[in-house]
């Protein structure tokens, strides 16, 4: 019996292209696993109403590691559109899966390491003095999930109560005659457990792959309470970990930063918006959609899978032109998470090596515009690409 089960998501569009490349890789690299197939996405939408079957949380609980691809999600009023007939006008409505399972399985911290690749032609470049200068990134960003100004505490027009409980707030003085429909108000809300979790996680993190700091990317000069109660947080728990050095940063003086002085930073926190934004921001220096990987990791269930979406226009080219490597990447993520570190570091090294030869590039890699012509101007195809990195193996 293999060692490990592993549920596979594929989900839609390039989700389908770039899971069996990793799993390829991950044959490759020895990885003793079973893999299940678990059922998600724009079909399941379309034939059941629901684009998260609950037969494929049922794996979930079971198996507990997961590798997604991507999904295809769209406006309510165009997926309504879209069920099959004898489910229309039953009041199935379409939400988000991969926000489902965050909520489903509480996957409250998302982890997307930014590592620039040596030899990457997509590397940021500064200039620096006479000349220019390529900063080597290595930064991994911890970015709370589940809460912040994503949970969807808001209103236009909020409700009289609300408002009457929102006006006992001094500062609300002057929002006093704006009309309802006039005022829309989205609630960031933060839970002392969640910030203690992800901190502490990222000081582990940090300890065990040995980054020099942890910086908590927050806004606490202005947005006290929230920010506020991630910064008490942090500095009571560097106390357990005073052979790093605890940085606060203010998102938007860090935005600035990160095409100042990428380098100097190790792990980084943030609450579930500013996570969102600086791991982008970070993303982009280091070759962008084709190279973001990501961990969704709650207390039970993991899921891995890369930041880019389904990309729908490239999904029926064949041969395919999409990078597989934020995919590849991302089960090294899921290596790592189950301390089957040698092999990801394996992975990783090939991964490094092809991308320094600099003999074969995907078509992101040599910035040209997506289509069926790229491999005439001298890219090569996903599949080509996962070889090569195999064969580095
Ligand atoms: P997208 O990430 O699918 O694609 C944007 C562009 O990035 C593509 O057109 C392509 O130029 C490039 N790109 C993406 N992945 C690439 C790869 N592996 N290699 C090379 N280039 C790559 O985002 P888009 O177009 O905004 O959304 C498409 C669909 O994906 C939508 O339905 C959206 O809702 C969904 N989506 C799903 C996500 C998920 O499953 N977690 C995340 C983001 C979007
Ligand atoms: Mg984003």
């Amino acid at each position: 019996m293999a060692k490990n089960k592993i549920v596979i998501m594929p989900g839609d569009g390039i989700g389908k292209v770039v899971l069996p490349e990793a799993l390829r890789v991950l044959d490759a690299v020895g990885f003793d696993a079973e893999y299940i197939h678990g059922d998600i996405g724009w079909e399941f939408w379309k034939n059941e109403g629901n684009a998260l079957p609950d037969r494929t949380l049922k794996l979930l609980e079971e198996h507990k590691i997961s590798l997604f691809g991507a999904i295809t999600s769209k406006p309510k009023d165009q997926a309504s559109k879209e069920l099959i007939p004898k489910l229309q006008g039953k009041g199935h409505v379409y939400y988000s899966p991969i926000v489902g399972l965050r909520q489903h399985f509480n996957l409250d911290i998302c982890m997307r390491p930014c590592c620039s690749f040596k030899g990457n032609p997509l590397n940021f470049i500064m200039r620096k003095g006479d000349g220019f200068e390529e900063p080597l990134v290595d930064v991994v960003i911890f970015r709370q999930n589940t809460e912040g100004l994503y949970v969807g505490v808001e209103w236009t027009d909020p409700p009289s109560n609300v408002r009457k409980a929102l006006e006992t707030h001094n500062k609300m003085g002057k929002f006093k005659d704006v009309s309802g429909e006039n005022l829309a108000i989205s609630c960031r809300i933060f839970t002392r457990a969640a910030c203690h979790r992800i901190i502490k996680d990222a000081f582990e993190y940090a300890r065990k792959f040995g980054y020099k700091s942890v910086t908590i990317c927050e806004k606490p000069n202005v947005i006290r309470e929230t920010s506020g109660m991630m910064r008490e947080e942090a500095k009571k728990l560097h106390t357990k970990y005073s052979e790093i050095k605890l940085w606060h940063t203010n998102i938007d003086a860090q935005m600035m930063w990160l095409t100042k002085n990428p380098e100097d930073y190790g792990v980084i926190v943030a609450g579930n918006m500013f996570g969102d934004i600086v791991s982008d921001g970070f993303a982009g220096l280091v070759g962008g959609l084709g190279f973001a990987c990501s961990a969704n990791i709650g207390k039970e269930v993991a899921i891995f899978e890369p930041t880019h979406g389904s990309a729908p226009k490239y999904e029926n080219l064949d041969p395919s032109i999409v990078n597989p490597m934020a995919m590849i990447l991302s089960s090294c993520m899921m290596l790592d998470h189950i301390g089957e570190t040698d092999k990801a570091n394996r992975i990783r090294d090939a991964i490094a090596r092809v991308i320094e030869e600099g003999k074969i590039r995907t078509y992101d890699m040599m910035r040209l515009s997506g289509g069926p012509d790229v491999f005439e101007k001298g890219a090569c195809s996903t599949q080509e690409m996962t070889d090569a990195i195999i064969e580095c193996l």
